[in-house]
């Protein structure tokens, strides 16, 4: 079902004839998948994300005169621009290359020029971290034809930067970790203020399902600014940090002081925290039961707490429960379309993707994609 495509030979083959010979260096960056923790990172929070088997690849060769050649083969498109002269009035997909390299600048890396092949099979827009993935495989290849030491959760760092200061997208830190930081076959349990890291195993008895409602997000940056300024609010009135710094206790002895929405978008947070860790807890000890009962009170938060569901989410996490060898489910992402993640038995696996899709298709106009995942590393020069 919905092989991935050999995007590195692609790579390869493009690279060839677009630039003639052999790259020096072929880099890879994995998207990633959420199993639980939503909007918890730029609280200070926990979440739980792993590495997949769809990835951003790079095959880089320097040049001598500093000058950037890039195509970008999903896209056909070609850029090309000096890397002492970046711009930052370009837009697209460009911006996420010129960014990750400004911020590398800024990080101390000296630059050089490359002629580059970007592919990924990674979905855009569907909560899978596409961009991460991106930033990555950028940050991957360029720190590697500079000769530097490759510092996975500094690198996290400097491409969440390049997103935050030159694409303009205030995301918090999970996506670049996981992008960084992922390990094949485990999950990360990632505190987003220390950024510890606890590797969990993600044993082959059991798939992360990823469900792609075949809608794709809308009006999320301005939604997303509105739900962080919200939680900074919340946090400001129990005067803390953020968010992480409040337990249920003291949610609870004072919640009836916020007002209305504040109170919701609160309580999520603060329950979301605690179902994370609890559900790290629950996966390393085999209780997949209990993880998937977290996934499903996760979902139902994120919808009536959190309000960044969509009645498409809600009818794929609908159809995955009902479907054979489900634990759990819920949305995955920021929300407002994308995905959703469900934990199957993986004897079930080819039962339960095959009446998800029937059920969704019988609900809903969209078209729906399945997307088995495996916990796959991080960012890498590919051997
Ligand atoms: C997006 C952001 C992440 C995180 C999630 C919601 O993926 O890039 O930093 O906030 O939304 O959990």
């Amino acid at each position: 079902m919905n092989q991935p495509t050999p995007v590195r030979e692609h790579v390869m083959a493009a690279f060839a004839r677009r630039f003639g010979g052999e790259p020096a260096l072929l880099a890879r960056a994995p998207g990633r998948v959420n199993l639980i923790g939503e909007h918890t990172d730029y609280n200070d929070g926990f979440v739980l994300p792993m590495g997949i088997d769809r990835a951003a690849w790079l095959a880089v060769r320097p040049r001598s005169d500093g000058r950037v050649r890039i195509y970008a083969h999903d896209l056909d498109e070609e850029a090309a621009f000096d890397v002492n002269a970046l711009d930052r009035t370009q837009r697209g997909w460009v911006a996420y290359i010129q960014g990750t390299l400004w911020a590398l600048r800024e990080a101390g890396i000296p630059l050089v020029g490359w002629d580059g092949v970007l592919a990924s099979d990674v979905p855009r827009g569907a909560g899978l971290s596409s961009s991460a993935a991106v930033e990555l495989v950028v940050a991957r290849a360029a720190v590697a034809l500079a000769g530097a030491p490759w510092d996975a959760p500094r690198m996290a760092r400097v491409a969440q930067r390049a997103e935050n200061e030159w694409v303009g997208m205030a995301c918090g830190i999970m996506d670049q970790m996981a992008s960084a930081c992922a390990r094949r076959d485990h999950a990360l349990l990632l505190d987003c203020r220390s950024l510890d890291i606890t590797y969990v195993p993600l044993p082959r008895d059991v798939a992360a399902v990823v469900l792609d409602t075949g809608t794709r997000r809308g009006l999320v940056d301005s939604a997303y600014n509105e739900r962080r300024a919200q939680c900074e609010a919340a946090a400001a009135f129990f005067g803390v940090p953020a968010l992480r710094d409040v337990d249920e206790a003291t949610f609870n002895a004072r919640a009836h002081e916020l007002d209305e929405t504040t109170r919701r978008r609160a309580r999520h947070v603060i329950t979301e925290n605690a179902r994370t860790l609890a559900a790290a807890e629950a996966l390393r000890a085999g209780d997949y039961t209990r993880m998937g009962a977290l996934m499903v009170a996760s979902h139902a938060s994120l919808r009536d707490d959190f309000e960044v569901s969509t009645p498409a989410l809600d009818a794929m996490v609908a159809c995955a429960l009902d479907a054979p060898g489900c634990y759990g489910a819920r949305m995955t992402g920021a929300g407002f379309g994308g995905c959703a993640v469900a934990l199957v038995a993986a004897e079930h696996v080819d039962a339960f993707c095959e009446q998800v899709l029937a059920c969704y298709t019988a609900r809903m106009p969209h078209t729906p994609q399945v997307y088995v995942c495996h916990a796959e590393d991080g960012a890498a020069i590919a051997t």
